[in-house]
């Protein structure tokens, strides 16, 4: 069977669609691009609106391959799925399967079976209360990246319920894994080659608290992972701030290897927004996690997500954002509207701001921010670094050969080099020249490693 899967959403998602992929190439599927595949998953996310309507217009270009095809057929997964369910079924009569993101470890046999004529519909959408193990360390790590980076799954689902989010209703309740079954796969994936590692989890820094735990904390896990031999770079995300612990800011400080940088979500600058988000932490409170992360590492670059338009934000609580983001500097930030999503609290809450002022406060906001981080990249120009090598830039100047690499804390780094190959999952030592909009130029300064 040929089979094509397309994500949207987070890296949950991008991580789930390759593990369905390694799970499917090992009964024998083949991947296929989009006009030759059989079988066609969609890996969806409903955090807003605009992704989920992205489903549907894709699940419409997809009709058009039963043409070619009648056999062809498509399986929803994620958390539009979860959230949609049997619906699908209805709406687009080629939609066989249907699995939440606790649904999909079934996902490659229910696959199967339909392929085989065996089941004509399946829904997967059940959730487990305890974190389902989906391979072994073997199995992982059967086909690894060039790029020699690596994500790790270490829990599953939320237990937050901020009143504008709608994962805890489609990725369910909070599910640790084990420790000793994170730092196994952790040490297999760098024994066989991996140099970076992203463990992730909706709130990273919950991690333990909930069924799964054993008593390890997030801090502890960060600690033993850190100490694999071979680990050149460790990185993770999510996080929220109410559950960072001084154990996890003091470890910026004191691990080599954990890279300096931390996307630490603020969704909004003014108290009374957090607390009708339900976010659980002031404005004050950020401010001194904050300073701890800047004293543990200097040079540590924050990121963050925001929400304007919150119902209820006047005026001045959006200046509050504006404030924080000014105060933290923040590398970069992702920004968005508030959207209405069903049944989360926040539908009910009033006055809701009106599309257009939402819109100007985004432009505004993203304009501040756009400044912000031309200054971060331009106080960077001369100083030395490495950047991890990720594979040939787009950026080509007359017959120079650009590659794109990243230095320490995540930044693009693009380094003229008259290599055509070989330099993928390479360590380059560099040195800054130039800041561009969102990126660095740099120039080689020693051997690749
Ligand atoms: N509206 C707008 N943005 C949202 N996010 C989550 N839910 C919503 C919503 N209803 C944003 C938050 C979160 C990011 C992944 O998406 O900023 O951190
Ligand atoms: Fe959503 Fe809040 Fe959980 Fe993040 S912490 S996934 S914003 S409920």
């Amino acid at each position: 069977m040929k089979f094509h899967i397309t994500t949207f959403g987070c890296q949950m998602n991008v991580h789930d669609s390759d593990w369905l992929t390694r799970a499917l190439e090992s009964r024998g599927w083949e991947q296929a691009d989009e006009g030759e595949a059989q079988v066609y998953v969609l890996n969806t996310c409903s955090v807003r609106d605009k992704p989920e309507q992205k489903v549907y217009s894709e699940l419409g270009r997809i009709a058009a391959h039963l043409k070619r095809d009648e056999n062809v057929f498509a399986a929803v997964g994620g958390c539009v799925a979860q959230q949609v369910g049997r619906g699908f079924f209805e709406r687009f009569p080629f939609v066989k399967l249907v699995f939440g993101s606790d649904g999909i470890a079934g996902a490659p046999n229910a696959l199967e079976c339909i392929a085989e004529g065996g089941d004509d519909r399946v829904a997967l959408l059940d959730f487990v209360s305890i974190y389902e193990e989906r391979e072994t360390s073997e199995e992982r790590t059967v086909s690894l990246p060039d790029t020699r980076q690596a994500f790790v799954n270490i829990m599953q689902g939320c237990d937050n319920f901020c009143s504008y989010c709608i994962v805890p209703y489609t990725r369910g309740r909070q599910k640790s894994r084990l420790p000793d079954v994170v730092v196994e796969e952790c040490r297999a994936l760098v024994e066989s080659g991996i140099r970076e590692i992203t463990l992730l989890g909706q709130n990273v820094n919950s991690f333990g608290q909930d069924k799964g735990g054993v008593g390890v904390s997030f801090a502890d896990l960060l600690y033993r992972v850190a100490e694999i031999d071979g680990l050149h770079r460790l990185r993770f995300t999510t996080s929220h701030p109410k559950d960072i612990a001084p154990e996890v800011i003091r470890a910026f400080g004191e691990l080599e290897n954990l890279c300096p940088s931390l996307h630490l979500p603020l969704q909004s600058g003014s108290d009374a927004v957090l607390k009708a988000m339900r976010r659980k932490y002031t404005q004050e409170r950020y401010l001194s996690i904050v300073e701890g992360l800047k004293e543990a590492r200097p040079d540590i670059a924050l990121t963050t997500d925001l929400i304007v338009g919150f119902p209820g934000e006047t005026e001045a609580d959006f200046q509050e954002t504006l404030n924080m983001v000014e105060r933290v500097g923040y590398e970069s930030s992702f920004s968005f509207k508030y959207s209405d999503r069903p049944g989360v609290a926040a539908v009910n809450m009033e006055p809701k701001v009106s599309p257009e002022e939402a819109s100007e406060r985004l432009m505004r906001l993203q304009t501040l921010q756009n400044n912000i981080t031309k200054k971060c990249l331009e106080n960077l120009v001369g100083l030395e670094t490495v950047a991890f090598i990720e594979g040939l830039s787009r950026k080509q100047n007359g017959e120079e050969t650009f590659w794109k690499g990243r230095d320490p804390a995540g930044r693009i780094v693009n380094v003229a080099m008259p290599e055509s190959d070989g330099l993928i999952g390479m360590m380059v030592p560099v040195r800054i020249l130039e800041a561009k909009k969102h990126s660095l130029m740099g120039e080689r300064i020693g051997i690749p490693w």
